[in-house]
């Protein structure tokens, strides 16, 4: 299987001069194509700055970060939004939901960003919708929607530009164990199904079932953990 996502010793130090602190000390890892990842660890271990650097939202301050065949270490800002756009699906802690779009057009500013609004996009809006149980909420704002219905919407969103990464920062806090579960399966389903990369972040131990790998980070350093380890009751 091939490499989907490697960074390759990446450090990152925060501040400067005297009180800068090293957040992230050398840490590599791999994922393949068809490869769910699960990352867990204490609070200010470093795992979202972690994902941001793999997302290309951070810049590491040494270490190589490839996508594919491409290391985006080097590349300008504005190559890196296109890779952003184009190669990565993020889903944050909350679903970050913009307020004055409905369900199908936050997933069509995607598409367009991306400079590829055109009818196929609408088909593949309303085609993820349906695949997460929300065709009938198509029209509706966020506000109206409950918080398990704004995080698959956030998947969607994710999922839209069918990107080859899909990253994801805590997904299932804001819900429910049951509901966090659905979420997570979708996740997992989506890598299976499309030999997709992903990386999660999560603090719910009972979802590590669902991932292929789990790999432990703290103080800044991340190491290879069984899952039974951390999970020994089903
Ligand atoms: N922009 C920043 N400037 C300075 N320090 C930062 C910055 N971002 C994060 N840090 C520090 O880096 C460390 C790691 O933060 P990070 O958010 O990656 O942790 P985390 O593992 O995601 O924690 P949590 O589980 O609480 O979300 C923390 O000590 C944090 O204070
Ligand atoms: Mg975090």
């Amino acid at each position: 299987m091939s490499t989907q996502l490697l960074l390759d010793k990446v450090t990152k130090d925060f501040g400067d001069g005297d009180t800068t602190v090293q957040v992230l000390k050398h840490v590599s890892l791999e994922v393949k194509a068809g490869e769910f990842v699960a990352v867990v660890g204490p609070s200010g271990a470093g795992k979202s700055t972690f994902l941001s650097i793999a997302g290309a939202l951070l810049s590491p301050t040494s270490g190589r970060i490839v996508i594919g065949n491409q290391d985006i270490s080097t590349l300008s800002d504005k190559q890196l939004n296109r890779i952003r756009l184009q190669r990565i699906g993020f889903i944050f802690q909350s679903a970050n939901l913009i307020p004055y779009l409905t369900v199908r057009d936050q997933l069509l500013l995607i598409a367009e960003l991306a400079g590829s609004r055109n009818k196929e996009a609408e088909n593949r809006a309303d085609e993820l919708l349906l695949r997460l149980g929300l065709a009938h909420r198509t029209d509706h704002y966020p506000e109206s929607l409950s918080g398990g219905e704004r995080q698959r919407v956030a998947i969607a969103r994710a999922w839209m530009n069918n990107p080859e990464i899909i990253l994801a920062d805590e997904p299932t806090a804001s819900l429910d164990s049951e509901r966090g579960r659905d979420v997570v399966e979708m996740l997992a389903d989506e890598v299976k199904l499309r030999q997709k990369a992903a990386v999660m972040v999560t603090h719910d131990l009972r979802m590590l079932d669902l991932c292929d790998r789990v790999v432990y980070m703290e103080d800044g350093m991340l190491s290879e953990r069984p899952a039974e380890v951390l999970h020994p009751i089903h």
